[in-house]
């Protein structure tokens, strides 16, 4: 293996914010009365807001029509970017924060792959703005994970091939999507099950030791 460049997804990797994504998700469906759960919410992990409500109503007891939809996930993205805006550079972590900084020092190309809209908006409130050489998220493409749409996209931001990136995932989604465009790929969580995954994490400083491994 030759990697050149790594490209992470943001929620559950990056940062916390897969957490809010629940507590939002649960308030909206507990007002419209709908069953939900951590083990519903796994299966949303990478995928798109409008493909996750869809993932949601499979335990409705009656249709909506597609507005009503539309109004739903944006109820949802309002409670969501609610937590999103108490967040500041403290809900980096220090493991994360240390770990990227290395990650460049030893030369590799750093990117962002994530289905999320509000990408540079939290990148911004945890300080991460300007750091990352390439920015590819749910603005830039019309097919969420499991589709690999962006993380093709990332490689090409960065000039790279798929075979010359590390993706590092949380979601089962986000890791079928690196394998169907072509890339390695590093789980973490969920995501560190995937029968297929290249590398299995425990923690995100794991990323350390296995670059030093994979390019020696
Ligand atoms: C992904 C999350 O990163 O972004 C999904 O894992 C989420 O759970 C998706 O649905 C879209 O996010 P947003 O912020 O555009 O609603
Ligand atoms: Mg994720």
């Amino acid at each position: 293996m030759d990697i050149k460049g790594i490209i992470f997804d943001l929620d559950g990797v990056i940062c916390f914010t897969d957490k809010y994504h629940y507590l939002a998700w649960k308030t909206m469906a507990d007002k419209y009365r709908i069953y939900f759960d951590e083990t519903i919410n796994n299966r949303l992990r990478g995928v798109g807001r409008m493909e996750s409500l869809e993932i949601i109503l499979e335990r409705a007891d009656r249709n909506y029509s597609r507005s009503q939809k539309e109004e739903m996930a944006e109820e949802k993205n309002e409670i969501y970017k609610k937590l999103l805006n108490k967040m500041t550079p403290a809900d980096l972590s220090d493991e994360v924060r240390d770990t990227l900084q290395e990650l460049r020092k030893r030369g590799y190309l750093l990117a962002i792959g994530s289905s999320s809209k509000n990408t540079k908006f939290i990148l911004e409130r945890i300080g991460l703005k300007d750091f990352f050489d390439a920015i590819s998220d749910g603005t830039n493409i019309s097919r969420s994970k499991p589709d690999p749409e962006v993380f093709v996209k990332a490689a090409d931001f960065l000039g790279l091939e798929p075979g010359e990136c590390l993706v590092v995932e949380d979601a089962v989604s986000g890791v079928d999507a690196a394998i169907s465009g072509g890339f390695y790929s590093a789980g973490i969580g969920e995501a560190s099950g995937h029968l297929h995954v290249t590398i299995k994490m425990s923690s995100f400083e794991d990323l350390l030791d296995c670059c030093a491994i994979i390019n020696p």
